[in-house]
């Protein structure tokens, strides 16, 4: 939630920071600023004059060193179109887009924020919780504050730091006073020389270049300067020159630390000729499956190879529950790893949102593995879940896409996706490759506990065949943009499904709500005559996930009581089901798989049908309303 990016080096940094902030705008788009330290006018200050070789038209009209500001209500396009015919000269600047927490989205409200001499600029990702209190002390030492954020207190209290000592001092006092979490990117015109970038509780990396430093809150900003990265963490603070990085934690004591080669490429984060991220991520699908699996199955043994559970393979065998902590998309893939692993392992799985299990008093011991499933590895509810379980004594592991991130860190063992980066708002690759994950994890925790070879390798084998089935399933994409254009008009769905396929209705309704603005609701088939019934009419469709599995009939059932009720349906179906044409009015169908696998499948469909309808509305379906990416906050 929110991006920030900096540049510090040779090269003019209003290229660098907006290409950034575009990379970044999945994370919050509602408003967007930038700040730039602006050399004085050559010609004019010889005793301030840039080193040879890095001179630049300045704009600083007052021969004096000043700080350029530019701020836009809405995306990082109008930021730039802002900024366009400006010559901004600095080669030192950090900028940021916003999603709103505390003050509406306005020119005011975004950042950079400043002090109320206008040296202090800081873009900021978190909350400042005791902002309240900070501020009211703060005006009765006679600061002006001029937005509504939590986030200007900050840029006071350095300011008042900085009455008394250096920036870094001030930074480093300031920050102890802040309760709650921040990503944070600083600069001061008193010692313009600089960018000092700290982090509690939100991910902020330092891609280091030649003769320059990029910070960001994702590397997918960094990784078309450099593939090395410092990812930090929580409690570090550090002070970017144009040749130096030095990293100190709180107390202003060294860090050493390496480097990561980060093996992501520019082109996996772009779009590639299609219209969207989000279609393009549906297209790559089989390729993400792939990559999540490849070098981890052995087929022939009937068994996989989990690399990052090596180190707690014992502890697993003797884990009597697994609680799956996750929100939103990631939370419907842990509830098709519940019945994957409690079917398969023997294992008992509950599946809980973080948001509610940090605050619960969950039962939990040395024999709980508590599992976090999150794309972004950054959403601030599974942080606190997986801290929360850690103090309690679990085997605390991860299921995470992006690498360095938080909760991979902070997890005691786990498991990467390899899906590559995720940049559509509404997570597609990322859902299937957890899936994949946890049909692996599925594998292995039921070899441990008696699973035949046999029924490994059968896993195993139908695993592998899954790629290629989704390439089948991508073949009918026109199709079903024909039937979205039918049902483009409608606004209300029920979702339905059973067993394995519970989920993939509560995924498919969340799909169509995030990126159409549709109201619809995901449930359990069997549950719908128990109240749901009484929506449906003909102005409320169904779509119905009914594969050809063990609750098949049960599926059918349900059908003709919605057909009995006029209702629409469409179904997902397993291929050569003659029969679901006679009562459904649409029906897309999918291969055959191991009824365990079937979601893998029957996912494709309602991603592309959410794609359709957000298309054919004139949405922006990469970047929904009121949503973010990757949510850092509460
Ligand atoms: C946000 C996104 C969802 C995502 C959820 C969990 O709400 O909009 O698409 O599923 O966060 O994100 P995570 O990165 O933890 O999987």
């Amino acid at each position: 939630m929110c991006g920030i990016i900096g540049y510090i080096g040779k090269q003019k940094a209003v290229p660098i920071l907006i290409e950034g902030l575009k990379r970044l705008e999945y994370r919050g788009y509602d408003s967007a600023g930038i700040s730039v330290i602006s050399p004085p006018r050559v010609d004019e200050q010889s005793s301030l004059r840039v080193e040879a070789g890095n001179q630049q038209p300045a704009i600083s009209k007052n021969g004096k060193i000043d700080i350029i500001t530019v701020k836009a209500t809405g995306k990082v396009s109008v930021l730039e179109e802002k900024i366009n015919g400006k010559d901004i000269a600095g080669t030192i600047g950090i900028a940021h887009t916003r999603w709103a927490t505390h003050g509406k989205p306005c020119d005011k409200n975004s950042h950079p924020h400043c002090d109320c001499q206008k040296n202090i600029f800081l873009a900021h990702n978190g909350i400042v919780e005791n902002y309240q209190e900070l501020k009211d002390d703060l005006i009765k030492k006679g600061h002006k504050f001029s937005s509504e954020t939590d986030t200007e207190v900050i840029a006071h209290l350095i300011e008042e730091f900085n009455k008394k000592f250096d920036f870094k001092n001030s930074v480093l006092a300031a920050l102890k006073l802040l309760r709650g979490t921040y990503g944070l990117a600083i600069i001061n015109k008193k010692e313009p020389d600089k960018i000092i970038v700290a982090r509690l509780g939100s991910p902020l990396a330092i891609g280091i270049g030649n003769g320059e430093y990029i910070i960001a809150s994702d590397f997918s900003a960094i990784i078309r300067h450099t593939d090395q990265v410092i990812f930090m963490e929580d409690g570090e603070v550090a002070i970017l020159t144009k040749e130096n990085c030095e990293i100190v934690n709180m107390k202003n004591k060294s860090i050493a630390k390496e480097a990561t080669k980060v093996e992501w490429s520019v082109e996996k984060a772009e779009k590639q000729g299609f219209d969207h991220f989000m279609l393009k991520e549906i297209f790559e699908q089989p390729d993400s499956i792939l990559d999540a699996v490849r070098g981890r199955i052995i087929e022939k043994e009937g068994m996989v190879k989990l690399g990052g559970l090596r180190d707690v393979k014992e502890k697993l065998a003797d884990i009597e529950k697994i609680v799956i902590v996750s929100c939103g998309t990631s939370y419907n893939a842990g509830l098709v790893g519940k019945y994957m692993l409690e079917e398969y392992a023997g294992i008992t799985v509950e599946v809980e949102y973080a948001s509610e299990f940090r605050y619960r008093k969950p039962l939990l011991n040395k024999n709980t593995a508590v599992i976090a499933i999150s794309q972004s590895g950054e959403t601030a509810d599974t942080l606190a879940a997986i801290r929360e379980a850690e103090n309690k004594g679990a085997l605390t592991l991860g299921i995470v896409n992006t690498v360095g991130s938080t909760i991979a860190n902070e997890t005691m063992a786990g498991v990467y996706n390899h899906a590559g980066p995720e940049i559509g708002v509404a997570s597609t690759k990322a859902f299937t490759s957890q899936l994949s994950i946890l049909a692996l994890l599925t594998i292995f925790l039921g070899r441990q506990r008696g699973m035949s070879f046999v029924t490994g390798k059968r896993i195993a084998t139908e695993m592998n065949k899954i790629p290629k089935l989704i390439a089948n399933i991508l073949k009918q994409a026109k199709d079903i943009k024909k039937i979205a254009k039918k049902y483009v008009q409608y606004q209300d769905f029920l979702y339905l499904g059973r067993k394995y396929n519970f989920p993939i209705a509560l995924e498919g309704a969340l799909k169509i709500k995030e990126i159409s603005y549709v109201h619809a609701e995901g449930f359990a088939s069997g549950e719908m005559k128990h109240g749901t019934i009484a929506l449906i009419d003909k102005n409320f469709p169904t779509v119905f996930i009914a594969p050809r599995d063990s609750v098949y009939e049960k599926n059918i059932s349900g059908m003709q009581e919605i057909k009995a009720r006029s209702g629409k349906i469409i179904a997902i179906a397993t291929v050569g089901d003659k029969e679901i044409k006679k009562i459904a009015d649409d029906v897309i169908y999918i291969p055959k798989t191991l009824e365990m696998l079937t979601p893998l499948l029957s996912v494709i469909p309602l991603q592309f049908f959410a794609y359709y309808v957000g298309i054919l509305k004139g949405l922006d379906v990469d970047k929904p309303r009121n949503l973010a990416k990757s949510v850092t906050v509460e």
